[in-house]
Order: structure tokens, then sequence, then C-alpha cells
């Protein structure tokens, strides 16, 4: 079943920033979008695997470091070539001051 899991401090995460987290195995990519809502996807791009959090985020967009194709980090869709394939999404909620993931 999945389960919450503590990622980071509210202040280890700037307003459209996206932070690495890696955990059981995975790597994950964990987003603040522009107005501070709290994000989670899969940390590798479908492409050739490079880490999402070494990307760009823009608006409700993540940037893939590698070749610029770009992923909604709301729905995971594939927004520009060469990416085609989807991201896996993740609830993402902040509690007192904390960010947690459901994975
Ligand atoms: Fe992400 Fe190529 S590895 S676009």
């Amino acid at each position: 079943m999945a389960e919450w899991i503590d990622v980071c401090s509210e202040d280890d995460i700037d307003f459209e920033d996206v932070v690495r987290f890696d955990h059981g195995g995975s790597t994950y990519a964990v987003y603040r979008s522009p107005d501070g809502e709290v994000f989670a996807t899969d940390g590798l791009c479908t492409h050739e695997e490079a880490h999402l959090a070494d990307g760009l985020v823009l608006d409700d967009t993540i940037e893939c470091p590698k070749h610029n194709g770009r992923f909604n980090y709301r729905t995971g869709a594939p927004l520009r070539s060469p990416v085609c394939v989807a991201i896996g999404t993740y609830p993402a909620r902040m509690v007192n001051g904390r960010f947690e993931i459901q994975i």
C-alpha cells in the first residue's frame, strides 16, 4: 500500500523549483509551482534517463537538462520532442512545513 514519505522541509525547495529525492532504489523529482503548490514525478526522463531535477521549471512544465524535452509535472504528459512517453506522477502535500509524497 502506498504510504506518505517525508521528503524535505518546505524551506529546502523554492517556488518554481525542483529537487531530487531518492527512496527505495528509485529516483523522484519534487516540485513547487510558481504559486507554491507541490507535485512529484518520476525523477528520470523517459527519453534517455537524465535527472529531471537538474532541469528547469517553467510555469507548470519541467524541461529536461539533456535534450530540452518537456513534461507537464502536474500530469506527467510529454509536451515537447524528443520526449514522447509520459512520466509517472505521485500525490504530494505539505504538512506542518514538511514536504511529503505518496509512493
Ligand atoms: Fe530528456 Fe533526452 S534525456 S530529453
